[in-house]
């Protein structure tokens, strides 16, 4: 049995997974009875949730385009990767730049399974275990050193998974750490849940993450701008995800015909 194969059927199932969870939210099919269960639970207080992941998709989407126009990047690197979804990064950047470098980062092993298995079937593509809470390894990994190359500009994606780091994991260094080790001309691609509007039903949908092993911290606008430090935000600057840069791709979503709530902020910034 692999390293990879052990570590898989060490899993139990009956306890719901973040990453499982959001692919249910996004309509995917890798998920069990418990990941359903909790996504239920957090739908309960925070029907929007759905709304808002692919949301989230489609601002990476409308992100990683804007990137390839406006700069000559090639080496992509995707941390947080998440299950395999509709429209993941190399096949966005690919059907630009056929043989850009998109390197995909996760800390759960059955995602890394799932994204060796698919993700990787493309060439100038891998996948490596890695925590974000240690960026340095992370960035030394062989694997993704063969591919990516950091004297060069790098856009890095951090969506949807800098929540998942508590204060104790200071995320703050951790984007310090990984701003000092990409060159000039790089671009980071961030998103972040926060608890701008109806913040005691953002906070209970948080919480039901503590039964997925999962700790989510919501923070304010100004903790996540800080993140950009060192860098040029992009116009329109940290914004609520359907408002970056829409474009016909762009999904104004409302749930029951309401507008969904300020729970994600977005943005690009490129570094100077
Ligand atoms: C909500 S999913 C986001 C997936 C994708 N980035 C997106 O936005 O569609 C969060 C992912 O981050 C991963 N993750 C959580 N904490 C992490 C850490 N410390 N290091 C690396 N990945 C982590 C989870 O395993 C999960 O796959």
């Amino acid at each position: 049995m692999s390293d990879e194969a052990s570590e898989l059927s060490g899993i139990d199932v009956t306890v719901p997974n973040a990453a499982r969870m959001y692919n249910y939210y996004l309509g995917g099919k890798d998920n069990f009875a418990a990941d359903r269960a909790a996504a239920e639970q957090v739908f309960k207080v925070a029907p929007e949730t759905r709304e808002l992941a692919r949301q989230n998709r489609a601002f990476l989407r409308r992100a990683l385009r804007h990137v390839m126009a406006e700069s000559g990047v090639r080496q992509f690197l995707d941390i947080g990767t998440g299950l395999p979804t509709e429209g993941n990064v190399h096949e966005i950047v690919h059907t630009r730049h056929p043989r850009a470098a998109v390197a995909y980062v996760d800390n759960d092993p059955v995602v890394l399974a799932h994204a060796r298995a698919i993700l990787t079937r493309s060439p100038n593509t891998v996948a490596v275990r890695g925590d974000l809470r240690r960026p340095l390894e992370l960035l030394g990994d062989p694997e993704l050193r063969r591919l990516i190359d950091m004297s060069q500009p790098v856009v890095v994606l951090l969506v949807s998974v800098l929540h998942f780091l508590t204060e104790d994991d200071k995320p703050g260094a951790v984007i310090a750490q990984l701003r000092e080790s990409m060159a000039p001309g790089s671009y980071l691609i961030l998103s972040h849940v926060t608890a701008a509007e109806r913040a005691q039903n953002a906070q209970q949908g948080a919480d039901v993450y503590r039964n997925a092993n999962a700790s989510i911290t919501l923070r304010s606008r100004q903790q996540i701008e800080e993140y950009f430090d060192g860098f040029d935000l992009l116009s329109p600057g940290l914004v609520k995800l359907s408002e970056w840069r829409p474009d016909e791709d762009a999904m104004f979503a409302t749930y029951r015909g309401r507008e969904l709530p300020t729970w994600f902020y977005c943005g690009v910034g490129r570094l100077k």
